[in-house]
């Protein structure tokens, strides 16, 4: 099947069989690799990528519902040298330890303050109670995100 998709800003054209996963497409058709294949289950995160703006799980989307619309992945948010806000955040707040989670966490960690610009700790908790972490215990993840919220508000 051909299909387009727009990724991190650009088109590109892709021949995907009818079962090929979103996830699979990122990493090896795009060699975007910085979605991670945790469990395949939908069940950690890593696998986290924005669909027309939208957190998404890749290992649960096929390649084909992405026709024509809009994926976002880590690799599209900052460079080495000029990190997006949210990258920022969590390097500051010590919130990246083995890395494995941290891309899924950043793209829903993007999602959600898009939908939410200051959210409460209660509310960061429940938006990223789908992706997971064997090695922070959280806490710096949270003041990562409110960092991060306080980055992008900007003085006053
Ligand atoms: S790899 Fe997709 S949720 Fe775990
Ligand atoms: S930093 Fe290692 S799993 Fe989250």
């Amino acid at each position: 099947m051909k299909i387009t998709i727009r990724v991190n800003g650009k088109p590109r054209g892709f021949d995907v069989e009818p079962n090929t996963l979103l996830l699979n497409l990122v990493r090896d058709g795009m060699l975007l690799t910085g979605a991670k294949y945790g469990c395949g289950v939908g069940e950690c995160g890593a696998c986290t990528v924005l669909l027309d703006g939208e957190s998404v799980l890749a290992c649960m989307v096929l390649a084909f519902d992405a026709d024509g619309r809009n994926v976002e992945t880590i690799e599209g948010l900052g460079e080495y040298d000029s990190l997006h806000p949210i990258q920022e955040a969590y390097l500051e707040e010590g919130a990246v330890q083995c890395g494995f989670c941290t891309p899924g966490f950043v793209m829903s960690t993007k999602a959600l303050l898009s939908e939410k610009s200051q959210p409460t700790e209660t509310e960061i908790r429940e938006y990223l109670k789908g992706n997971m972490c064997r090695c922070t215990g959280y806490v710096n993840i949270v003041r990562a995100v409110q960092s991060a919220a306080a980055k992008m508000k900007g003085p006053g």
